[in-house]
């Protein structure tokens, strides 16, 4: 008799757990936590563009690994290497806009802001000056005191995914299959490495989705078998600087520059919603906002759970 209830019970904490994310949690303890970020992401930006695609990458390994906790950010230790220093992860930056953001912070109100509602501020200003949209974001996450180089690999999607895998490492994370369409939109900005398309690339030819002549360029700039680790490819030919929905347009046209992003329009399950974000920039931006929301809320640690930082790198000792 009792176990429904119990089992009720447990939901109901779960939904309670969910919700002490709130628009606005720092409007007394720290007022001006918001535009604290917001001034240290600017000020980024202004003098080095790039990192405003590597907030936003943080952001998602951030969440797709033990949660939105900030567990990224936390240093290796002699016993132990963290998530920043696992391959999946290593290119990962914007770091240091973290530490700037919360330096102030700490000054300001110590003790109070946690880290990881750092990060998934830190994103949003990042989208929003790189002329994408602006959107309430829940906080209240707290920080967590563990971070493996050992679980990075197997909680993100490769970019050798097709849909079907990429689909289910963000199931695994309670998001949907148009999550992973619109999310996926975030790579209208930004880099990647070589590393991320030699998949694309075989003695057997070049991967048939991709454009011919988009193939070609992409294949002089990454010579098999050995390409240049340190060149970057724009991830959106367009405009890779600027928030907008050009990132699907290049997927109608067969110049998505990893598999992954190539297999949205492939697949017949996925293509309907490309084809509606190619067409109508301010549904991908409506729909982006709502999907930023729900990442941000994966495995949150909230309450008495975890900690508040004192320094995003290390666990308060
Ligand atoms: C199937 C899903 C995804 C895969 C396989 C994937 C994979 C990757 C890879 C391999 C890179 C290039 C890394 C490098 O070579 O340095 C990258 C870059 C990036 N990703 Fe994703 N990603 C996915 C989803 C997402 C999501 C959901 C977001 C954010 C909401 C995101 C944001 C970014 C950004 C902004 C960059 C550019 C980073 C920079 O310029 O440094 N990605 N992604």
């Amino acid at each position: 008799m009792l176990e429904p209830l119990f089992v009720l019970v447990l939901q109901l904490s779960a939904v309670c757990i969910q919700a002490q994310l709130l628009v606005g949690f720092y409007d007394s303890s720290c007022p001006r936590a918001e535009s604290i970020v917001q001034q240290s992401v600017m000020m980024a930006i202004q003098s080095n563009r790039p990192l405003a695609s590597r907030l936003v990458r943080l952001f998602f390994h951030d969440c797709f690994v033990q949660g939105c906790d900030a567990s990224i950010l936390l240093d290796s230790t002699p016993n132990n290497t963290a998530e920043k220093d696992s391959r999946a992860s290593a290119t990962v930056g914007g770091y240091e806009v973290i530490d700037a953001a919360k330096n102030t912070l700490e000054a300001v109100c110590p003790g109070t802001v946690s880290c990881a509602d750092v990060v998934a501020l830190a994103a949003r200003d990042a989208i929003f000056f790189s002329g994408g949209p602006h959107w309430d974001v829940p906080t209240g996450r707290r920080d967590g005191l563990v971070s493996q180089a050992s679980v990075v690999a197997s909680n993100l999607p490769d970019p050798s995914f097709n849909v079907d895998q990429s689909t289910a490492s963000f199931s695994a994370k309670g998001l949907s299959q148009s999550d992973l369409v619109v999310l996926s939109g975030a790579h209208t900005i930004g880099f990647a490495h070589c590393g991320a398309i030699m998949n694309r690339f075989s003695a057997n030819g070049s991967d048939p989705t991709l454009d011919p002549t988009f193939g070609k360029m992409l294949e002089s700039s990454c010579p098999s078998p050995s390409p240049d680790a340190t060149k970057l490819l724009p991830l959106d030919v367009l405009s890779n600087t600027i928030f907008d929905n050009a990132y699907f347009v290049n997927l109608q046209a067969g110049k998505g520059l990893m598999s992954s992003d190539q297999a949205l329009f492939t697949d017949p399950r996925t293509k309907p919603l490309v084809n509606a974000f190619a067409q109508n920039a301010n549904s991908f931006s409506a729909n982006f906002q709502l999907a930023m929301v729900r990442l941000g809320q994966v495995q949150v640690k909230t309450g008495s759970d975890g900690q508040i930082r004192k320094n995003c790198r290390a666990i308060n000792s």
